[in-house]
């Protein structure tokens, strides 16, 4: 049966769960408050809340008594399952709250679609992106590109950190997505974020129209060349039916780009206090592995462990039924994966890192383990985010070893094998890059 959250377990959902979330920027990261909910652990108490709403009122969807919004918590594995599986309809990922959001930069992008208009939409997407094939027609090109950008970002220092990471990640994301010529043109992604910072603020600030056509307007100049070897490229020569707005897509895709800049240094932090998992991607690398599997795992469990989309919503367009009990239409059901993601009783590997889970089955046997969502709705850049996130840690990993010297929350050993920390300030991350030591049988 669903229940009905009394005010004080309300109140615990929207400030321990809602809140903080909300806080550090749902679309563009806030690194203050990044680092603040980082040292006050503000993740796991999140997780915390919503454990003792689970015991409190058994498997759900629990009610809040939100004025002027019916939302359903989901803790139930297979009720988010569910939700995913049935998406669009009758569970459509165009919730009011993301619409408002998500159209400060990107109106026309099929996240925030509605039926029908969603269908061509996506069917787009997943097109260009080659959401089905593990190596994007690209990847060669996109090798070149990160050689050469991971050459420069190492040439200029022993140290990493996540401003001169950022910086070389931009270069990639523009040549990749824009092409060559875009690669030095931080005003569009710079444009890109400043709408994002709005967009977190969703309906309570006016949308910028001007700042958001001059966006526009900067970033269908670089699309128009179609550069051979970019998505741009590909658009040109994808055919698009009636209402795709195939340059409208776009802004998503450099949004989403960015959380797998922090997914990429977070991985490299894990592999750099787990030498035995450094050392399983250096011999797939050295062996020349097609595809680099195991560095797309580590990719995996570092979304799953710190997922950049911690919130899945969904709106049901008709009335739906629960353990007996119905809800109307316009519900909306609120999934926080890192919930499921890092439940003990759940996830036998919830708080280590475990790359195998996701090679061996244990993961794929968990439907609640959802770093790129599921069903109809999943992410159709996965597959191409596993690559250039693979492309890039190998060209690192090639380059020498990592000591991780912020934080050192990761460093210590407890929290590195047993308990890893539910919340990881990419903004933070620094590193010492030395010669890799040479292996035991090397002569
Ligand atoms: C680490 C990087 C990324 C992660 C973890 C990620 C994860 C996700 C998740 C969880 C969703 C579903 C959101 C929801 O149901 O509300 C989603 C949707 C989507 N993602 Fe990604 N994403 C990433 C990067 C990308 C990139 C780089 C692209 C494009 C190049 C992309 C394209 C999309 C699109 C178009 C959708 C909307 C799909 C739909 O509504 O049918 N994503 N992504």
């Amino acid at each position: 049966m669903t229940s009905r959250a009394g005010l004080l377990d309300t109140a615990g959902v929207v400030g321990g769960v809602v809140a903080p979330t909300l806080a550090v920027g749902v679309l563009n990261r806030r690194p203050r408050v990044m680092a603040l909910a980082d040292r006050l652990h503000l993740d796991r108490m999140a997780l915390r809340v919503l454990q003792r709403l689970r015991a409190r009122h058994g498997a759900g969807p629990v009610l809040l008594p939100v004025p002027g919004r019916r939302i359903a918590v989901l803790l139930e594995p297979d009720d988010v399952a569910r939700v995913l599986d049935a998406t669009p309809s009758p569970f459509s990922p165009a919730a009011w709250e993301k619409r408002r959001a998500l159209e400060h930069f990107q109106p026309h992008a099929v996240l925030t679609t509605p039926m029908p208009q969603r269908e061509p939409r996506r069917h787009y997407n997943e097109v260009v992106l080659e959401a089905g094939h593990a190596e994007h027609s690209l990847a060669e090109r996109l090798r070149d590109v990160v050689a050469h950008e991971v050459g420069q970002l190492l040439g200029e220092s022993d140290r990493l950190d996540w401003p001169r990471f950022e910086r070389a990640w931009w270069r990639i994301v523009r040549r990749l997505v824009l092409g060559d010529q875009a690669r030095d043109d931080t005003e569009v992604t710079d444009a890109l974020a400043a709408l994002r910072s709005r967009g977190n603020w969703a309906f309570l600030l006016p949308q910028a129209h001007e700042r958001r056509r001059r966006f526009q307007q900067r970033l269908d100049e670089h699309l128009e060349r179609a550069e051979p070897g970019s998505l741009a490229a590909v658009i040109a020569r994808t055919p698009a039916d009636d209402g795709v707005d195939p340059y409208g897509q776009v802004p998503h895709w450099l949004f989403a780009f960015d959380a797998a800049g922090m997914v990429s240094l977070r991985t490299l932090a894990l592999l750099s206090v787990h030498p035995e998992h450094a050392a399983t991607a250096r011999k797939e690398i050295a062996d020349g592995e097609a595809g680099l599997p195991f560095l797309r795992a580590c990719v995996l469990d570092a979304v799953r462990l710190w997922p950049t989309t911690p919130v899945l919503l969904r709106e049901s367009t008709t009335v739906t039924s629960w353990r007996g009990t119905t809800l109307p239409s316009n519900t909306l059901f609120f999934t926080f994966t890192p919930f499921f993601h890092r439940d003990r009783a759940l996830v036998p590997f919830a708080d280590r890192f475990a790359p195998d889970a996701w090679l061996d089955g244990r993961a794929g046997a968990l439907p609640a383990l959802v770093p790129f969502s599921d069903g109809p709705g999943r992410c159709p850049g996965e597959n191409l985010v596993l690559l250039v996130t693979s492309t890039l840690l190998a060209e690192l990993l090639r380059a020498g070893d990592y000591r991780l010297l912020a934080p050192t929350t990761l460093r210590s050993r407890t929290h590195a094998h047993d308990r890893l920390p539910a919340t990881l300030d990419n903004f933070g991350l620094r590193f010492a890059r030395t010669a890799q030591e040479a292996s035991p049988s090397s002569p």
